[in-house]
Formats: C-alpha cells, sequence, structure tokens
C-alpha cells in the first residue's frame, strides 16, 4: 500500500515525468508538483532566463530548495528536474521522502521529444545528441542507484506507461 507516501517521479529530459506525473495525480487523487514549475512560479522567471542570469549554479541552488520544501510533507506526486539527482544531497532526500520511481529512456527517444523544444537551456546547443549522451553517462547511474521502481518508457506511450506504475503501486 502506497498510503500517504509520496510519488517522486525522477528521470532524464523528455521521459514524460510531468506529463505521467498529472495523470497519477488524477488516478490516486493526490496533488501534483513540478519542480521547475515551482521554481518559476516562485521567481516570475522562466528557466532559461534563470540559467542566463544565475548561471546553472544559481538554479541548482534553487532546485534545491524546493525539492526540499516540496518533500516535508507527504501525499504528493511529484516530478523533478532532469539534473537534480546530481546532488548527493537530493539524493538523499528522495530515497527517504517517498516512493522513487525512475522513468528510463534512451538518447534517441529524448531526441525525438525534444526537438522543438526552446524551454531547455542544456539542450540550446546545435549538437544536442552529444549533450544528451554526456547527460545519460553522467546520470543514469544515479537515478538507477536511488529508484525503488524502474519504468522504460521506450515504445510506449504516455497512458501505458502510467498505467505499468499504476498497477505496480497498487500491488505494494
Ligand atoms: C535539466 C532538466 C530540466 C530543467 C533544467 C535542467 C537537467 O527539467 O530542470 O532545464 O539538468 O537535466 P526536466 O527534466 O523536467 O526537463
Amino acid at each position: 500500500m502506497i498510503g500517504k507516501r509520496n510519488i517522486i517521479l525522477i528521470g532524464p529530459m523528455g521521459s514524460g515525468k510531468s506529463t505521467v506525473g498529472r495523470q497519477l495525480s488524477k488516478y490516486f487523487n493526490m496533488e501534483f508538483f513540478d519542480s521547475d514549475q515551482e521554481i518559476q512560479n516562485r521567481t516570475g522567471a522562466d528557466i532559461s532566463w534563470i540559467f542566463d542570469t544565475e548561471g546553472e549554479k544559481g538554479f541548482r541552488k534553487r532546485e534545491k530548495k524546493i525539492i526540499n520544501e516540496l518533500t516535508e510533507s507527504n501525499n504528493k506526486i511529484i516530478s523533478t528536474g532532469g539534473g537534480s539527482i546530481k546532488s548527493k544531497e537530493i539524493r538523499n532526500r528522495l530515497i527517504s521522502r517517498g516512493i522513487v520511481i525512475y522513468l528510463q529512456t534512451t538518447v534517441e527517444n529524448q531526441f525525438n521529444r525534444t526537438k522543438r523544444d526552446k524551454s531547455r537551456p542544456l539542450l540550446n546547443i546545435d549538437d544536442r545528441k552529444k549533450i544528451l549522451e554526456f547527460l545519460s553517462h553522467e546520470r543514469n547511474h544515479l537515478y538507477e542507484e536511488i529508484a525503488d521502481i524502474i519504468v522504460c518508457t521506450d515504445n510506449h506511450n504516455i497512458k501505458s506507461v502510467t498505467r505499468k506504475i499504476i498497477n505496480i503501486l497498487l500491488k505494494i
């Protein structure tokens, strides 16, 4: 039984965390939060603007604060920014504050899903595939390390990914 535990979605950009999170929120009747969206709500600025003016370091500081706040209480579905797990402090926090679900995907799929995206500053470069590959080497082992549940999203639409997660969660 998941009870009142938070359900925390982790995974790289374009893995579907926010869309899956919203669907889980409807099914379980739990409130949904997206760490990027919360940062934007608080600052009144978008992620690219924060990266431009405060650098990645400034953004990560805000991200840590928001994730700490969001995980302070229970009964939420939380989608986390793809790079948040670089921080050991955040990883420990997530492990101890909910059921951590890793939405796994390939670089190829990420590349296709983020094609027209202008909102992710790290992808604002010519060779997007190269950076996605770099990030997957840097981070995939960290997602794996803290995940309670790993769900492969490749070749599955969001609905079937959500259904898979619901089935797993109903059994634990
Ligand atoms: C980032 C992922 C983004 C956002 C920021 C940095 C990353 O979140 O936090 O652009 O470092 O992978 P999504 O994973 O929700 O796209």
